[in-house]
């Protein structure tokens, strides 16, 4: 089957055509057609992210990034189809509240036949609640067009579903498993019995991982985000042996016996360590990333460990943006080799461990084949910006 999916929760605008196969035990998805456009820079400029801003960027951008995947995914036909004024009236309605997606829809989609996609799916939350929005709207304008079913998808089981990216060429996922999601915005540990079944075991009680670097990045007077860049210094300093080390950070909540985390700590740590020490040799500066580096990713390791002990767990799936970090990919992939042996271990290939489409695609097509008779139901979807994975 195929399906469309729509990312807008935060600062990346993302598309996605998938073909989707198989069943629970075994899914398959296929890449058709993808386009996504990242806000980064314009957002760079704030040391963040604005919601209006990105809301604005989302409306403009999604009717362009929809025909560049149906193109790629040769879906794409122009003709001289006619959709009434009557359904062009009802789209404008929808789109009311986001300025210039109604105009761009219809200037590029007036004359395109039916892509005839077996259904949409569209992240509802968590996320920016007005960016949230404009994907919603949009999923339901193309739902009115081309009369095709939404669904609505929660972010945070696209990241999860990200690594049947690689579903051809890795083993499937078996269950029990344990998901480590580590992003921008969230900082999870989740229990999955069964594709659907998600327990929270474990979670920040404050800063999320990427946040955390994100901001020690923007003490360090880094660009946005910072992950890339406090990852680069790191490495720069790990090459140089005869480095001294400068500074000894906590491990926040380390030897707690939860699986929660706490990430502030470090951060405050770092900015007093700042304002004693004054200026910042560049020797200093690589010391420093590397050990925040380092206490992040011990941090993430012990707690991973404390959940994996405690049932037998089958596959570690991690994702989210932050395990686009070569050193905390390698330092998870050397304790599961070491302490177990007998654990698949699977994050999403590149490109897929920041945000995209296509795991939304992934997360639309498990939620189908749990439940086909989903695409019937017609509740109204709702933006939800603080929802959970055990939510209802
Ligand atoms: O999953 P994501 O793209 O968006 C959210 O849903 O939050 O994650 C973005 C986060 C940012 O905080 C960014 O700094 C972090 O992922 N990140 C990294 C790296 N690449 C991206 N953090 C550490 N090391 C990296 N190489
Ligand atoms: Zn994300």
């Amino acid at each position: 089957m195929k399906i469309l999916s729509i990312e807008t929760s935060c600062d990346e605008t993302a598309l996605g055509i998938v073909e989707a196969s198989g069943d629970l035990d075994n899914p398959k998805v296929k890449v058709l057609g993808e386009a996504l456009y990242s806000q980064v820079a314009i957002h760079a400029e704030y040391g963040g992210v604005y919601p209006n801003l990105a809301k604005r960027e989302h409306a403009k951008n999604l009717a362009p990034l929809l025909k560049k995947s149906l193109v790629q995914a040769e879906l794409f036909v122009e003709s001289e189809i006619y959709y009434s004024e009557e359904i062009w009236q009802e789209i404008e309605q929808i789109c009311h509240r986001e300025e210039g997606l109604y105009e761009s829809f219809r200037e590029i989609f007036e004359n395109v036949e039916n892509p005839k996609v077996d259904f949409i799916s569209v992240t509802y939350g968590p996320g920016l609640e007005p960016a949230l929005w404009v994907g919603i709207s949009f999923a339901k304008a193309l739902s009115k067009l081309w009369n095709t079913p939404v669904l609505p998808i929660n972010h945070m089981e696209g990241h999860i579903t990200s690594v049947l990216g690689e579903s051809t060429n890795i083993k499937p996922i078996e269950f029990p498993a344990l998901a480590l999601l580590i992003s921008g915005g969230h900082t999870e540990i989740i229990d999955i019995e069964k594709w659907g079944e998600y327990k929270i075991i474990g979670q920040t009680r404050d800063d999320a991982v990427g946040e955390a670097f994100d901001k020690v990045a923007r003490m360090l007077a880094l660009p946005y985000p910072g992950g890339p860049e406090i990852s680069k210094l790191a490495k720069e300093a790990r090459k140089n042996t005869s480095l001294e080390r400068s500074v000894i950070l906590p491990r926040p909540m380390i030897n707690s016996q939860d699986f929660d985390f706490s990430f502030s700590g470090i951060k405050t740590a770092v900015l007093y360590y700042i304002r004693d020490i004054g200026t910042l040799s560049p020797e200093k500066k690589i010391s420093l990333a590397r050990e925040f580096e380092d206490a992040v990713t011990e941090v993430l390791l012990t707690k991973t460990k404390k959940a994996l002990v405690q049932k037998d767990y089958k596959y570690l799936i991690i994702a989210g943006g932050v395990v686009a970090n070569e050193f905390i990919q390698q330092s998870f992939f050397d304790m599961v080799s070491h302490d177990f042996p007998g654990l698949n271990m699977t994050i999403p290939k590149n490109g897929m461990t920041g945000d995209n489409a296509l795991m939304i695609a992934f997360a639309g097509f498990i939620k189908y084949l749990l439940d086909p008779k989903i695409l019937k139901s017609k509740t109204e979807i709702i933006a939800k910006g603080n929802l959970r994975l055990d939510d209802k």
